[in-house]
């Protein structure tokens, strides 16, 4: 079982780390990882989930970065709209982004069936989500690990469709997933 899940456990474990947060990204987000994730982002409204100090999209002048940390967005260096709001309880109407990201903040999501239906509902159609998160079992005392099938069958419950899944090395994977233009 993970140690950190749900929403009050995962503001305070990241409120506390906080201050150490961007060293020890540093050691663990490799930069091809970060241009790969970039490299996917569509459109304009882009929602960073989990924007955490903004390493991800911070450079993005129309994206907004959302989290449940106060701590962290304290530190956040973001050219865009930052909110402190969790993905469970979206604070935007239906249909307004054109790329949801999530990198290393899905698998702290207590439902990734009901996340992935609120995801949906946030994209417009032909709109994407991208997820970048760990791959391998070694981790999973610590976080969430899901297969590529756990992917699949969320996507699914919500109607996206996955289109690109990838190992980016033994540690990590970028998940795709569209919805369809209706
Ligand atoms: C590992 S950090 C990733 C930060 C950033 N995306 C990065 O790559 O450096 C995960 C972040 O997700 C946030 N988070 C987790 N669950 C969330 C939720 N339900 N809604 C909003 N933010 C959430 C945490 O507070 C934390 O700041």
């Amino acid at each position: 079982m993970p140690v950190v899940q749900g929403a009050a456990k995962t503001t305070r474990f990241f409120d506390r780390i906080a201050p150490w947060y961007d060293r020890i990204n540093a050691q663990i987000y490799k930069r091809p990882w970060l241009e790969r994730v970039r490299s996917e982002i569509q459109g304009m409204r882009v929602l960073d989930v989990g924007v955490g100090t903004g390493y991800t999209t911070g450079n993005l002048a129309t994206s907004v970065g959302m989290d449940l940390s106060r701590e962290m967005l304290k530190r956040a260096r973001y050219r865009g709209h930052l909110i402190r709001a969790d993905l469970m309880h979206p604070p935007f109407r239906a249909e307004t982004f054109d790329t949801l990201v999530f990198a290393g903040s899905f698998y702290y999501l207590p439902s990734p069936y009901e996340g992935t239906k609120i995801v949906a509902d946030l994209l417009r159609p032909g709109g994407r989500v991208l997820i970048l998160s760990p791959a391998t079992q070694l981790l999973a005392p610590f976080v969430r690990v899901y297969r590529p099938g756990d992917y699949r069958r969320f996507m699914e419950g919500a109607r996206l469709r996955i289109v690109h899944y990838e190992r980016l090395n033994w540690a990590a994977c970028l998940v795709i997933a569209e919805k369809p233009n209706a």
